[in-house]
């Protein structure tokens, strides 16, 4: 049976991802001329974006990665932040952008960012793909932000739904019977 089946309806495309990761790759390299930059990337779901958009930063740069949890195998947030994994690089004099999937409530994303932030880097920036706004919890914006998507549950190009769809080339809402089953 095809991944596909599961899906309700597309809201972004291979090409619209695509050309969305050159525009913001162009920015950056644009941005961060003559900086040190380090990518920090959240893992799993960003990984297919930073793939995407670290080719086009035509500049030199560094990428490491974090785990961290705030999801257990639903769709709604737990508000915990765990660290599974930390960064293997220091911080300091480093200009760090932050590589996430989406930004939802922020919760996220407002603790990495203090807990970064506390390491001293020459800056810190946030760079996500999706950004659904009607669902904030804390007051944070991302400074490179991809598409702007409604308050569905949405999955593919990373994002995934209990472990799975993370390799659908676009992104889609989810048909709701799959996770209320
Ligand atoms: P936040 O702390 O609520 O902003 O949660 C951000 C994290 O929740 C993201 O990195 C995703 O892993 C996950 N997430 C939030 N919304 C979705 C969604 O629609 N689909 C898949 N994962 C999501
Ligand atoms: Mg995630």
């Amino acid at each position: 049976m095809s991944l596909n089946n599961d899906i309700l309806k597309v809201l972004l495309t291979e090409e619209e991802l695509k050309a969305k990761c050159a525009e913001m790759g162009a920015q950056i390299t644009k941005d961060y001329q003559g900086k040190n930059l380090l990518l920090v990337t959240v893992l799993k779901g960003a990984v297919v974006y930073l793939a995407d958009l670290m080719r086009h930063i035509d500049l030199p740069c560094a990428i490491d990665f974090m785990v961290v949890s705030s999801y257990g195998s639903g769709t709604e947030t737990s508000g915990v932040v765990k660290i599974v994994k930390d960064l293997d690089q220091d911080l300091a004099g480093k200009d760090i952008l932050i590589v996430e999937d989406i930004l939802d409530t922020g919760v996220t994303l407002h603790y990495l960012k203090g807990l970064l932030q506390s390491r001293n880097p020459a800056s810190i920036r946030i760079a996500t793909l999706l950004d659904k706004p009607e669902r904030r919890k804390v007051d944070l914006q991302s400074d490179y932000a991809g598409f702007q998507v409604p308050d569905e549950f949405v999955v593919g190009y990373g994002l995934d739904y209990a472990e799975k769809y993370r390799n659908l080339p676009y992104i889609g809402i989810l048909k709701p019977e799959v996770y209320s089953k």
